[in-house]
């Protein structure tokens, strides 16, 4: 991961943040060569546009850039890659929230997937804007790196032995203990169910287990899907579906940037991270339609479809969770089209069997202006994921509330009493935005950190 910290410099570029009601105020007192300047542009300082104004030597004076009120970060996610090279800081008055929100929107903003460019392109600095946390903003830009990273990294370089890789470099940082149990061993160790899924590819599945922090403190367990390509297995998917399916490990990626703003930022929780990561392939020995699947738990899948192959390796994963007796299990997946269906690609769909837990996460996602939507747990559906010969199906017939029905197959997985949070989420831009480039994306990561920076807080 390239550091991408910002350093100070004497002669950076002032960036003044104006709202469009504060502005002509603002203008009033500026030169009349900037008021010309904005005149000649027809600059109102809108949220999302920016305006580089001279100085009489034909210099860049200052930048000036609309945003929301109140501000939120994707307010300078566009500015790194669109300013000239070079460094800038923020003029003015500005809170602290505004500072965070500021350098972090920039940050994600200046990301670039550059691991096969041979030359990376330089984007625009910003100082590290004073009287800011900039510890939190720096484990969020970093956290979120890592997940784009290993998303967009393809399959032919991240299968499950190099998302196992990736797990074990992330718990060397932070001293955290890291087991993996390759192929065969699943079976003798009773993961049954994710060897079923992982056994045709070349590359062996794996069950990753991180545990880090005091065992005195709550535990909380987060399961990520790991599926490192998804071809759909014998029900293979069309070249259309298939095509963006290196993201399907999204989930894993996610729990381990959590992981990374968890350990950094040292929050109060024992936290366990489980990866079941496979590849979903086609071989012999590939799982084929209406095989019988055991599982950790016991509970026996009959394999409807061999492409709703993520809920069969996580039956394990959570059972594997559920047996460190967490306060709270978070599970994130690319589960289903589903859920983008009922909610597009930017809105993770979020399951949850206690309503004061669902409000806490929410809560955290309207501060942290990364969105998301409950789902119901529907209980009239149950019947739909009854098996026909095994106890569940991992294909309810007719396909309708896909997403549901995949959230209440993963319930059966969770004891009660363990609070349990589900996202289904795509974990991908399908277009750039301003912080956002197309590609893949961590979706919730902020909403998570701050919603257990809330409840557990930090030493
Ligand atoms: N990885 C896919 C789900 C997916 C597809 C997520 C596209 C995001 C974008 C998953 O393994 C899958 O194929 N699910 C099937 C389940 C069906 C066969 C019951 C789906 O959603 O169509
Ligand atoms: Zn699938
Ligand atoms: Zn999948």
């Amino acid at each position: 991961m390239s550091d991408t910290r910002q350093s100070k410099t004497s002669k950076a570029t002032p960036i003044h943040l104006l709202h469009e009601s504060r502005f002509d105020a603002w203008l009033s007192s500026a030169s009349p060569l900037i008021q010309n300047w904005v005149a000649a542009h027809a600059f109102k300082a809108a949220s999302g546009k920016h305006l580089v104004a001279p100085g009489s030597d034909g210099a860049i004076d200052c930048v000036i850039v609309g945003v929301s009120d109140p501000m939120i970060l994707w307010d300078t996610g566009s500015l790194a890659k669109a300013l000239p090279v070079g460094s800038y800081a923020l003029a003015g008055d500005y809170s602290p929230a505004e500072g965070e929100a500021a350098l972090l929107g920039w940050l994600l903003g200046s990301y670039e997937f550059d691991r096969y460019k041979t030359a990376a392109p330089a984007t625009a600095i910003l100082e590290i804007p004073s009287g800011i946390d900039a510890k939190q903003v720096n484990a969020i830009h970093d956290a979120t790196r890592l997940v784009r990273d290993l998303v967009n990294t393809p399959a032919n370089d991240l299968g499950p032995s190099a998302l196992a890789a990736a797990a074990e470099s992330l718990a060397k940082e932070f001293a955290a203990d890291c087991k993996i149990i390759v192929g065969d061993d699943l079976l003798t160790q009773n993961y049954p169910a994710v060897h079923a899924v992982g056994r045709a590819a070349s590359d062996a599945p794996r069950l990753i287990e991180m545990t880090w922090g005091n065992p005195a403190h709550p535990t909380i367990a987060l399961v990520g899907k790991g599926v490192c390509f998804d071809s759909g297995g014998l029900d293979i998917k069309p070249a259309a579906g298939m095509k963006l399916m290196k993201k399907d490990m999204g989930g894993a990626a996610h729990v381990l940037g959590i992981a990374h703003c968890i350990m950094a930022l040292k929050i109060n929780v024992h936290l366990k991270v489980l990866i079941p990561a496979v590849e979903n392939a086609i071989s012999g020995n590939a799982m084929r339609p209406l095989d019988v699947v055991k599982t950790r738990a016991g509970i026996t899948i009959e394999i409807g479809n061999t492409d709703a192959e993520g809920r069969v390796i996580l039956a394990d994963a959570l059972a594997r969770a559920a047996e460190s007796n967490p306060t709270l299990i978070i599970d994130f997946a690319t589960l289903t089209g589903a859920a983008r269906v009922a909610l597009g690609t930017e809105l993770p769909a979020l399951f949850c069997n206690d309503d004061s837990f669902a409000q806490d996460i929410l809560a955290a996602g309207d501060r942290a202006a990364d969105p998301l939507w409950r789902m119901p747990l529907w209980p009239g559906y149950r019947k739909m994921i009854e098996g026909k010969v095994a106890d569940i199906t991992n294909s309810p017939e007719g396909g309708f509330a896909g997403a549901i029905t995949a959230a209440l197959f993963l319930e059966r997985f969770v004891p009660a009493g363990i609070l349990w949070a589900h996202l289904d989420i795509m974990a991908w831009n399908v277009a750039s935005k301003p912080g956002r480039p197309e590609g893949g994306e961590a979706l919730c990561l902020r909403t998570m950190t701050d919603m257990l920076l809330t409840k557990y807080g930090r030493t």
